[in-house]
């Protein structure tokens, strides 16, 4: 790009004035994605920010309530984490000294290490909380360029990831946080002084009538086959959305840290393989009843999060075993993933066709309507790469070393589309989940406004199946081995049905979701775990040990003050939060003591 001449400074300068004496009418801000994808598991999309004062160009994914996330150069000069190689720096890296705006030590407040939600065991010194501008990229409808001011951070000097057979350093990027319920400003609170506000993105567009809402539609897209990716602000791509929508109450996802997996919830009623077109890989072309099999601890539905700050489907092991065994892959116990053994004929011919795995989930939470997503298997044939790997590996993104914390990840979201209006139902939020399209997207996008109290959105008329046909090949009928028959429970769906049929209506359910009381509840339980494990930034502080920060599975302790008293400081942190959903605050400790204490469990 040409350096900026003084005539179009002075253009620029004019231009901005104008604006600023006739506004340009609030509409859905769309954000820029990186023309680079990102691994070690994936390949993987992200969107692409300009960081601080002068702006560090940095790619996120988008996910995640209330803070961003961000992976500091500490990591790149560590060696530990970064042996001859730093896997983090593949994005960007953020250096908060190298910028004029950034605020790294006025928040004493720690974050939590864990900011994939359980969806990747993480482990680490607790992030630090931060403060610093984020330039989300210019507006099309007024050409301005759109810098958030003090967008709340996390920043991460020291982390990794844990997996069955040892810690890794692979954790490429950070997140982008997608707002909260009901909230503008995440408040800090100090003695004598005045809050420390941050902003979320997402609240601060629509508070500064950039956008109508504090909302957001999402669809990751995929890198291979190319489905371009789509996060809009204040509205979604109607294009993104090509079959039923099924509108949850509630916030889409958990908020930072620990919640124990209780808010973003939706029922996930099984799990099938479908054949679209064309003859079956399998010996039916339905094959039902896969999430429950051989666990009947499982009951007629699992609860699930949406994680896009997470890669895997992470699933009970059951699960993961009963759909691979419909698959030529290898359980490769020390990742706890599988591996695709190419040289199987089976190989190609699932991953090459119309085939797909089904998800079938309860819809706007009423016990007589489904909605399903499907995802073609060609979406599932993801790369394991190093240091996950020596060579490049294709692999089923089933993680069958969950801990319990079931969610699906990116790998489920490249087909699905999600979105969230977090100040709907007077702040109680709503969001919603649909099928998204295939490659064959064309090329306009149809972006429709979500204003600020709507909690219906609409689906496109776009075909499904159409948006797939130019990339899959059907296997042809006399060379497959559709029979219909099958063994066992599966026989009762098995009924020569194709695919289930995509389309229907709305409708919003009238239970109650889970309200902002719970939310703010876990919240505190989580600020004080990890206050108790990382009370100030102090180089003097005992270093954590392997499993100190380690969230997933660890989720009791960190909620348990009792146990840590070892660690405590003798004091407790008290913590204050705003009705209206306003995010954890906290008594800046500056003399060293307590303003009041917490009554302790
Ligand atoms: C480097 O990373 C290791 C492993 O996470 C950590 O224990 C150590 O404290 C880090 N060193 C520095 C100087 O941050
Ligand atoms: C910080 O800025 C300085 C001066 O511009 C530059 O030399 C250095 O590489 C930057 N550090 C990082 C880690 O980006
Ligand atoms: C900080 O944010 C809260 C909540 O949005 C607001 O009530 C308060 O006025 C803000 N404080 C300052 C100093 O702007
Ligand atoms: C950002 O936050 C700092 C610290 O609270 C404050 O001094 C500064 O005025 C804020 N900047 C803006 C643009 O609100
Ligand atoms: C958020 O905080 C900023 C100061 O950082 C303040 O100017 C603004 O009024 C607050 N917004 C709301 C909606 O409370
Ligand atoms: C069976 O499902 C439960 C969850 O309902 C899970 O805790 C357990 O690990 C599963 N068993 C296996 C072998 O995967
Ligand atoms: C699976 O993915 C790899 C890596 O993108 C690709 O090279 C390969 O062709 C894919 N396999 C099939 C059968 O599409
Ligand atoms: C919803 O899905 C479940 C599990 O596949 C099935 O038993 C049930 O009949 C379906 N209900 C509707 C209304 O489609
Ligand atoms: C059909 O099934 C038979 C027996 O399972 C198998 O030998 C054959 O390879 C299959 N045909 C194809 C085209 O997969
Ligand atoms: C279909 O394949 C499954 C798994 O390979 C096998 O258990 C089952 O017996 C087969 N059913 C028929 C009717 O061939
Ligand atoms: C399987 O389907 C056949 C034909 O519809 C039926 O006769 C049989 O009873 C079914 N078996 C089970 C276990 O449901
Ligand atoms: C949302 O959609 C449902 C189902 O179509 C409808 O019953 C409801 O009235 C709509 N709500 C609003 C506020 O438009």
């Amino acid at each position: 790009m040409a350096e900026p001449t003084p005539f179009s400074i002075t253009l620029l300068l004019l231009f901005n004035a104008l604006y600023a004496i006739f506004p340009v009418a609030a509409t859905p801000f769309g954000m820029t994605w990186s023309t680079k994808s990102f691994g070690p598991d994936g390949p993987w999309q992200a969107v692409r920010v300009s960081i601080g004062s002068p702006g560090q160009t940095i790619a996120l994914y988008p996910g995640g309530s209330f803070r961003s996330h961000l992976l500091t150069s500490k990591i790149c000069s560590n060696a530990t984490l970064s042996p001859g190689v730093c896997f983090a720096s593949s994005g960007g890296i953020y250096t908060p000294s190298n910028s004029s705006t950034s605020f790294d030590t006025i928040i004493r407040f720690p974050a939590t290490t864990d900011y994939t939600h359980g969806g990747l065991e993480v482990q680490g010194s607790a992030a630090i909380g931060a403060l610093d501008q984020i330039s989300i990229g210019f507006s099309t409808k007024s050409q301005r360029e759109v810098i958030v001011p003090n967008v709340t951070l996390a920043i991460h000097d020291d982390v990794n990831l844990v997996y069955p057979g040892g810690s890794t350093p692979v954790l490429e990027l950070g997140t982008l946080g997608l707002g909260f319920l009901g909230t503008v400003n995440q408040s800090f609170q100090q003695t004598n002084a005045p809050n420390i506000n941050g902003s979320l993105i997402p609240g601060y567009l629509q508070a500064q009538g950039i956008t109508n809402s504090n909302s957001f539609g999402l669809h990751i897209g995929s890198v291979e086959p190319r489905i371009s990716a789509s996060l809009y602000f204040g509205g979604y791509d109607q294009g993104r959305i090509v079959g039923a929508v099924t509108t949850q109450q509630g916030a889409i996802a958990g908020i930072e840290g620990q919640d124990a997996g209780a808010v973003g919830l939706i029922d996930l009623l099984d799990i099938e393989l479908n054949v679209v077109e064309g003859a079956s890989p399998w010996n039916s072309t339905n094959v039902a009843s896969l999430l429950g099999s051989g666990n009947s601890s499982i009951g007629p539905a699992l609860s699930v999060v949406m994680l896009p700050e997470a890669p895997y489907l992470d699933l009970p092991q059951s699960t993961c075993d009963a759909i691979a065994s419909w698959l030529p892959v290898t359980y490769q116990s020390s990742l706890g993933l599988y591996t695709w053994n190419v040289k199987d004929p089976q190989y190609e011919r699932i991953v090459s066709s119309p085939s797909v795995l089904t998800f079938v989930f309860r819809k706007d939470q009423i016990n007589t309507a489904n909605v399903t997503i499907n995802v073609p298997f060609m979406l599932l044939n993801l790369t394991l790469e190093a240091p996950l790997t020596s060579t490049p590996t294709p692999y089923f993104p089933c993680n069958a070393q969950s801990y319990g914390r079931y969610s699906l990840g990116r790998a489920f979201l490249q087909a699905a589309f999600i979105g969230t209006n977090w100040n709907a139902n007077d702040n109680q939020g709503v969001w919603w989940l649909a099928q998204a399209p295939g490659p064959n997207i064309g090329s306009q996008s149809n972006v429709q406004d979500i204003q600020d109290q709507d909690v219906n959105i609409s689906s496109s008329a776009n075909s499904w199946s159409t948006s797939w046909e130019d990339s899959w090949t059907p296997l042809s009928i006399v060379s497959g081995n559709a029979t219909t028959s099958l063994p066992g429970s599966t026989n009762s769906t098995s009924n020569g049905s194709n695919i289930r049929a995509i389309g229907g209506g709305l409708s919003v359910g009238s239970k109650a979701g889970i309200g902002v009381g719970v939310a703010i509840g876990a919240l505190v339980a989580l600020a004080l775990g990890v206050w108790l494990f990382a009370y100030r930034r102090n180089p003097l502080r005992k270093p954590a040990t392997s499993r100190g920060f380690t969230t997933s599975g660890d989720v009791s302790h960190l909620n348990n003050a009792h146990c840590l008293s070892t660690d405590s400081p003798g004091f407790l942190p008290s913590e204050t939060h705003r009705s209206g959903g306003y995010g954890p605050a906290e008594l800046m400790d500056n003399a060293m003591k307590p303003v009041h204490e917490l009554s302790s469990d």
